[in-house]
């Protein structure tokens, strides 16, 4: 019983800790055109989240001028970043825990 209880706390807390690391890349790099639940710039997190996978939102990450098409964009105006596999895992992760969110 212990070890599950210190199991769970271990996990949550990592949970946790993924969480805000997403929050920081996108206040690093993405805050001054998205934000979480209101239309910025550029579309909010949730409205993404509820339409896009993890491996597109990577995808577009990674490479708006090859993807802003497949998305039904005209054109893209989005700064490409060079972010890590990990900052880009995390801020993807991140945008999807909006999903469903208003
Ligand atoms: C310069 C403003 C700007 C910045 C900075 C920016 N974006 Fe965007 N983003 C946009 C705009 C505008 C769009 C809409 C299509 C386009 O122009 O590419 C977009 C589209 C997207 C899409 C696809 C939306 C869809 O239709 O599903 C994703 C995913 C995305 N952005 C993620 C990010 C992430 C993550 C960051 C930070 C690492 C970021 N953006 C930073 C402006 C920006």
């Amino acid at each position: 019983m212990y070890k599950t209880i210190l199991l769970l706390a271990t996990l949550s807390s990592l949970t946790f800790a993924q969480e805000s690391d997403g929050k920081k890349v996108f206040e690093t790099y993405c805050w001054g055109c998205h934000h979480q639940t209101a239309v910025a710039f550029g579309p909010p997190f949730n409205e993404i989240a509820a339409k896009r996978s993890a491996q597109e939102i990577e995808a577009y990450i990674i490479s708006p001028e090859s993807m802003y098409k497949a998305f039904g964009y005209k054109r893209t105006v989005m700064t490409q970043f060079d972010l890590n596999d990990n900052e880009r895992k995390l801020v993807t992760q991140y945008i999807l825990s909006f999903k469903g969110k208003k």
